[in-house]
């Protein structure tokens, strides 16, 4: 069994390749020009939610080594009997639902690497919200690390006179708004998440399966009356192909490890760590998919967003080193 402090930095290794492979995937599936309808994104967030839960419960039945029936009889006691505890569960996963459609609309309005720098913002929503939901203490570096990244996401903004995008100012306008709502929501879901986990005893995986539950319920309903009209035309899985299914996969692995990372570092961190793959993303972004061109700017930017990430971890490791000692 790997220790709580390896836990936390392979948690937040995987995250960074997760995340890299997810947005490009993601991207790339919301781009890719083929015959008949698109994907529903709102389909693909109610899969990914059933395929989340199927693997909570399988590493339930891992981690506990019980029978089916024993099994059964723990989620009972543990999800059925404890309404409180599992209605708790209902405000992040209204929250993560809209926030996972919200991305989806991101994504098919913005290239992958202004999404991906913006979307960092999450980590300044996330700080405030850790600060006044959780009573977290932050230095002044560590302040000062928000406002560089602020400067850093502002920059990556800035549009390139030398390439307009072939997309309308509109759709880059709404991309914004999305990732931007996609912030503030991922900061207090995050938290809030946090806040139960640690509060409580219960495993992760089940408050995960709390959570899916809740999630999927919202999620179907968020479909029906959204893309009503596409489902009666042409069903829930119209447009799947392999790369639908690699982002479903992708997705539902996301929030695994999220939950893992939540549990064994913090929100904060995490919000640093995926910062890495943006400079992944960014290069595979302008090598692999040709639908973006640095301009200097942008590489200030996003120098500026990746600064911000080391100074902020660099004052933190004192404490932790203590922490994992203590
Ligand atoms: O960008 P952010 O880190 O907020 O993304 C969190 C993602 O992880 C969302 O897609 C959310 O649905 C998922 N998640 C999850 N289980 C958790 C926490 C988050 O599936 N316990």
């Amino acid at each position: 069994m790997m220790s709580p402090a390896h836990l936390k930095y392979v948690s937040l290794g995987v995250l960074v390749l997760q995340t890299t492979s997810l947005v490009l995937t993601m991207r790339y599936s919301r781009t890719l020009k083929e015959d008949g309808p698109r994907y529903l994104a709102s389909s693909a967030v109610v899969s990914a939610e059933v395929l989340k839960m199927f693997a909570c419960t399988v590493l339930v039945l891992v981690e506990s080594n019980y029978s089916l029936q024993e099994m059964q009889q723990l989620l009972k006691e543990q999800i059925v009997k404890k309404p409180v505890e599992t209605m708790k569960l209902a405000v992040p996963a209204g929250i993560y639902t809209l926030q996972n459609n919200l991305l989806y609309v991101a994504l098919s309005n913005l290239d992958a690497a202004t999404y991906q720098v913006t979307y960092q913002l999450k980590i300044l929503t996330t700080a405030l919200f850790s600060v006044s939901m959780l009573g977290k203490r932050l230095s002044l570096f560590q302040w000062l690390s928000l406002l560089l990244l602020m400067a850093g996401v502002t920059l990556v903004q800035v549009p390139d006179p030398t390439h307009p995008k072939v997309l309308t100012a509109g759709s880059q306008f709404v991309g914004v708004m999305a990732v931007l709502m996609a912030c503030i929501s991922s900061g207090f879901a995050g938290v809030y998440f946090e806040k139960i986990l640690k509060e409580t005893k219960q495993s992760v995986w089940v408050r995960n399966i709390q959570l899916g539950l809740f999630s999927f319920v919202f999620g179907f309903v968020g479909m029906l009356v959204y893309d009503r009209h596409s489902l009666r035309q042409a069903g829930m899985f119209q447009g799947y192909n392999s790369v639908t299914c690699a982002v479903v996969v992708l997705q539902a692995v996301g929030g695994l490890v999220v939950a893992v990372v939540i549990k064994y570092a913090d929100n904060i961190l995490k919000g640093f760590a995926t910062s890495l793959s943006i400079i992944a993303s960014t290069l595979i972004s302008y090598f692999l998919l040709e639908d973006f061109h640095p301009t200097g700017v942008f590489f200030l930017g996003a120098l500026l967003v990746i600064a911000a990430t080391f100074l902020y971890g660099y004052e933190r490791k004192p404490a932790s080193i203590g922490a994992i000692k203590a």
